[in-house]
């Protein structure tokens, strides 16, 4: 039997070569280091997330997830809790409450472009990537700036794999600082309503909703962290795969109106987010392998997303491929909360950045990434242009 290395450089440079062999050579993979089972195919991650009752997210959908959030939040319930507690909370993501956020993105990535322009490179993580993200996420919440600033400098700390490549995302005791954090704010905004998502979270509470304080506080945390996490490594993956591929990044400069389908085969291609685990309730197989209950099962969304036998030349990026089925924001009753959010402030940011940085050039010699099964990123993405 294979034994594959999901912890080595080669791995976290480029994990789609190891991704096609374990579909190829063992589709369900347990791995002895972790105890975990690595589903890669399309068809099977399909399969899985349309049984949430079989592959339950009740245990958590990290790899290894904190009791400090396991039971609260939408990532960590089955329906039906999770459905109604998902209509609560969805009132916060609103097109139109994304709108209202999209006029400080912009005029931010002015003000940090103009400040760069000068020096014509940059680091995209921490000078434009992470800042914008974290603040546009920190004012959809409506966190106060001080607050805003001690999560931001929380969240570098996300994904820094200090238990390893399957560890938890954010240490135990950071995690207890950003609720003690959320926990005063709360109180701060049952005082002070604003239109933001918590208000709306303690005005549906006021108005009889179920839910409670520790699950409005875990939700916030996870919008903020797990939000900023994947949109924050997600737009220097998109700005990596339009460099990889010059003639694409030519094409959605001279027409704007590509910038969507850019963004979409970007996710599908090389998403920020990975994998994402289930726990199985019953004796189940898959791939022909009989899998027991209590097994922890990794998702390979990023690996699903080039099977060939769903998506014609998968490995292949381009913008012009058209509608597929893939699972960078997920499926199911779980499927991302925040698509429209990024999607939105996706295209804020790539049009007017593209216009900004032109023909750039990546040093990728410098380059470093995050080595963490979860997420797909950089940790410093130098830019020259
Ligand atoms: C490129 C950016 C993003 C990617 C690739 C992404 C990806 C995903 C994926 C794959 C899932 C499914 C998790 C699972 O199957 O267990 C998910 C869920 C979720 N996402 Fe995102 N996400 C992104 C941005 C955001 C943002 C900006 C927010 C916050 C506004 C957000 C909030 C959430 C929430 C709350 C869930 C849990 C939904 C539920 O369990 O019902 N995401 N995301």
């Amino acid at each position: 039997m294979t034994v594959f290395d999901l912890a080595g450089d080669a791995f976290f440079e480029d994990p789609y070569p190891t991704y096609r062999r374990m579909r190829t050579e063992q589709p369900a993979y347990h791995c002895p280091k972790t105890n975990l089972w690595f589903v890669s195919r399309h068809r099977d991650v399909a399969d899985a997330l349309a049984r949430p009752d079989l592959f339950s997210s009740s245990a958590g959908n990290a790899l290894s997830d904190s009791p400090l959030r396991v039971g609260k939040t939408l990532g960590s319930i089955d329906p039906p809790r999770h459905d109604e507690l998902r209509r609560i909370i969805i009132r916060g993501v609103t097109p139109v409450r994304i709108e209202l956020v999209l006029p400080w993105i912009r005029a931010e990535l002015a003000r940090r472009v103009e400040v760069l322009s000068p020096r014509r490179q940059c680091d995209l993580v921490t000078d434009i990537s992470r800042p914008l993200l974290f603040g546009a996420l920190g004012r959809m919440l409506g966190l106060g700036p001080d607050s805003a600033r001690k999560a931001s400098e929380l969240s570098e700390r996300l994904f820094r794999g200090h238990a390893g490549p399957a560890g938890p995302a954010l240490a135990e005791d950071d995690r207890a600082v950003v609720i003690a954090l959320l926990t005063e704010e709360l109180a701060r905004r049952r005082v002070e309503r604003d239109d933001d998502l918590f208000s709306i979270l303690i005005a549906a509470q006021a108005a009889g909703a179920p839910l409670s304080d520790a699950e409005i506080v875990a939700n916030m945390m996870t919008v903020l962290l797990a939000g900023n996490a994947s949109i924050g490594h997600f737009l220097p993956n998109l700005m990596h795969a339009l460099w990889c591929h010059p003639d694409q990044r030519s094409r959605v400069m001279a027409d704007p109106s590509l910038v969507d389908a850019a963004i979409e085969e970007a996710i599908r291609w090389d998403t920020s987010t990975q994998c994402f685990a289930r726990m199985t309730s019953a004796p189940t197989e898959i791939a022909g392998l009989p899998i027991p209950p209590g097994a922890r099962i990794a998702l390979l969304y990023a690996s699903a997303n080039r099977d060939e036998t769903a998506i014609a030349d998968a490995d292949r990026f381009d913008i012009t491929r058209g509608k597929v089925r893939h699972f960078g924001f997920g499926f199911g009753p779980h499927i991302c909360l925040g698509a429209s959010a990024t999607r939105s402030m996706l295209r804020a940011i790539l049009r007017d950045l593209l216009v900004a940085l032109g023909d750039f050039d990546i040093d990728v010699a410098t380059a470093e990434r995050v080595r963490h099964l979860m997420v797909r990123g950089f940790k410093s993405l130098p830019i020259i242009w």
